[in-house]
Parts: C-alpha cells; structure tokens; sequence
C-alpha cells in the first residue's frame, strides 16, 4: 500500500512542529487511517538535536490529549527524498527549506501549513519560544486547524 509520508519543520523542532506531527498522528488514528500515513518532524536548525519537545508544548498537548513523541533532529536534504509532504511552520522555515531544495520535485513538496486552512487569519506559525502559555495554546490551535485541512486535502486527492 503506498503511503502518504509527511514532514513538518520549524526551526528548533521542539515547539511547532512536533505539535502538527503529534495533532497529525492524533487525527489519522481517530479516522483509522494511521497505516497510510508517515509522518515525521524536523528543524532547519540543529540547536536542540537530541532533545524532546519542549515542556511548555508537551504540557498543552498532553491538556488536549495529544502526546508528542518527536526527539529533536535536523531537516537534510535527504528527507525530500523520503517525504511527499514537507510542510513549513513559517515563511523563515520554507526558505530554509528552499535552500536545501535540489530540484523542482523537492521544491514543489515544500508548503505552509497554514496555506492548507482557508479560515486562518495568517500565513505563519508564531514562534512561541521565548513567550507565554498563550502562545504555546495558539500554536495548539494553529496546527489542529492545518491538520484537519491537510488530512482532509490529503483525503481528497487520495478518494479516501
Ligand atoms: P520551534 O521553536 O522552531 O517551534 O521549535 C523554537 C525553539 C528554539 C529556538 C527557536 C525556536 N531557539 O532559538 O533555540
């Protein structure tokens, strides 16, 4: 069966996109889809390799139901090969991503999250690092509604 293999990246890879992957696994589960479905997190920085996802995510995560069991790791330009999907928190993430990009094929798997929600009131994921609680709750948020139009994207060009 072929898979539908999705990456989210930020920069750290502790805060945002080890939310959309853990949101992501949580919605593909609920709608027993989770054998199609690959999905991974990484950063175009290389600062917290190693590391789990950032207390203040896995907090309100955890609030909501969802685990995050992404270990920190940084994007290489090897993971287009192994990704349909990579998917940007924000416009600072993708052009990362756009640099590592070795052809129009690598190029052309690289999206916004927020592109995918036709109701979002922006086009990034805000860096909740250095800010509150109510920060890491919007990232929530955020990343529920990309997800939920991702998957249902996904699920449309698929007929499934
Ligand atoms: P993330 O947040 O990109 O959502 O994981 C950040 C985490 C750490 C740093 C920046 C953003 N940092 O500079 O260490």
């Amino acid at each position: 069966m072929a898979q539908v293999r999705i990456c989210f990246v930020c920069l750290g890879n502790i805060c945002r996109s080890p939310t959309a992957e853990g949101v992501m696994l949580k919605l593909v589960r609920d709608a027993a889809l989770a054998e199609r479905f690959v999905i991974d997190s990484a950063g175009t920085g290389a600062y917290h390799t190693g590391e789990r996802a950032d207390p203040r995510s896995r907090e309100e995560a955890l609030s909501r139901g969802v685990e995050l069991p992404s270990i920190a790791r940084q994007f290489v330009e090897e993971d287009f090969d192994r990704f349909d999907y990579v998917i940007a928190m924000d416009r600072q993430n993708r052009r990362g991503l756009q640099a590592l990009a070795r052809t129009q094929a690598d190029h052309a798997k690289i999206h916004l999250l927020r592109s995918f929600d036709r109701a979002a009131d922006g086009i990034d994921v805000p860096d909740p690092y250095h800010g509150g609680p109510k920060g890491f709750a919007r990232v929530f948020d955020i990343c529920e509604a990309g997800c939920r139009a991702l998957l249902a994207q996904v699920r449309a060009t698929r007929g499934w």
